[in-house]
């Protein structure tokens, strides 16, 4: 009995070791990204710690159990900013990075911005690495994660990313890639961040599924000045293909997303809620199939005075999809403007594994981001 006993709690242990990992496997064009692999997990205790870890030439899994608060470690920079948006309380003002200010809002009257040092520039994620948090515990407050520079294989699953200079534009961003490969970001939680959520930069990013995140745009400093977020996804190229699927993004008010430069977009079973401006723009050679999103309480899905890319969306299921991805496109709900019948974004996706779509659901409210896996 005793013995019996003994073994049962040996055995949960074991159990309980090896759910330490990844949980299941990314979907769409990042599917053969594997992170870390079964590298011994490592729990790293300081913000020091975590840097050396993600940033270090090792495969790694890396699990957060806390809160690393970034605040403060760099220090603090007073100067003077610009206010283009307005100069009310709930207006975010501009950092004068890189003369900005200067040269793009000449006539913005100036104001005085302290900004935290830390949330400027992400850290960097080197190959081969899978960060993850443990149930709701893992939180980066204060800075954001940076994967460019040939940064390939890496999984980022079931952490948040929060309060990164969210008064400030060019405060800082959430997650950047550029210039990387394979990389999947599943059930992660932005909020109250400076500049963008996710921004995938102007050079390569091949490869990537953003899945099941959690884009929290409600803050108190916002461009619209109205509680919602302006910088949320921007998608730029210049070979890029990109699955966004199953993502929540709530009270946004613009680049939900911006796509372009060559950049291969299959956007499907989303869920915008309360968007104030617009969610999706669409700029020369962004290529988009979006099928299977549901569009609740937004303004303008799609800003149709900038629109070059080359679209496929429905508002009913298309058979037309068949000979290009081999099933019929699933249809969007409430998708206003973003109507398109360019097979040209269809051929776009010919020959690629596609993520599969369901029918457009406002399932992601609660089964995206950190704590949903
Ligand atoms: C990542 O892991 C693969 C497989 O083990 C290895 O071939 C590759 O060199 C690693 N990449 C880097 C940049 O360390």
């Amino acid at each position: 009995m005793k013995y019996a006993a003994v073994l049962t709690a040996v055995a949960a242990l074991a159990t309980k070791a090896a759910a330490v990992g990844v949980q299941g496997t990314p979907e769409g064009f990042a599917s053969s990204a594997t992170g870390g692999g079964d590298a011994t997990p490592v729990y790293p205790t300081t913000t020091d710690e975590l840097v050396s870890y993600l940033g270090d030439d090792e495969a790694r899994v890396i699990v957060l159990t806390k809160t690393f608060d970034f605040t403060g470690t760099e220090g603090t920079t007073t100067a003077t900013g610009c206010a283009p948006w307005g100069t009310s309380s709930a207006c975010q003002v501009a950092i004068n990075q890189d003369d900005w200010c200067t040269n793009y809002e000449p006539d913005a009257p100036s104001t005085s911005v302290t900004y935290d040092n830390a949330g400027l520039l992400g850290i960097t994620v080197t190959s081969n690495k899978s960060l993850i948090g443990e149930g709701s515990t893992g939180i980066i407050k204060g800075r954001g994660i940076r994967m460019v520079s040939g940064a390939e294989n890496i999984i980022v699953q079931n952490i948040a990313i929060t309060d990164i200079n969210p008064k400030y534009v060019w405060g800082g961003d959430a997650i950047t890639l550029d210039e990387a490969d394979l990389v999947w970001i599943d059930h992660v939680t932005t909020a109250r961040i400076g500049r963008q959520h996710y921004v995938l930069g102007t050079e390569a990013d091949n490869r990537v599924s953003l899945t099941n995140n959690y884009i929290d745009g409600e803050s108190d400093y916002s461009a619209t000045c109205d509680g919602h977020h302006y910088w949320n996804v921007y998608l730029d190229g210049s070979s890029d293909k990109v699955t966004f699927k199953g993502n929540y993004l709530y009270k946004t008010s613009g680049r939900a997303p911006k796509v372009q430069d060559n950049t291969y977009l299959h956007i499907v079973n989303n869920y915008w809620d309360d968007n104030s401006g617009h969610a999706f723009e669409i700029g020369e050679g962004g290529y988009v199939l979006a099928e299977g999103n549901y569009f609740s309480d937004v303004d303008t899905v799609l800003e149709t005075d900038t629109f070059e890319g080359a679209l496929f969306s429905s508002s009913s299921s298309s058979s037309t999809c068949e000979s290009y991805i081999g099933r019929a496109c699933v249809a969007n709900v409430n998708e206003g403007d973003l109507s398109g019948t360019s097979t040209t974004a269809l051929e776009a996706f010919n020959g690629d594994t596609l993520a599969t779509a369901s029918t457009a659901s406002t399932d992601p409210a609660t089964s995206a981001g950190q704590g949903n896996l």
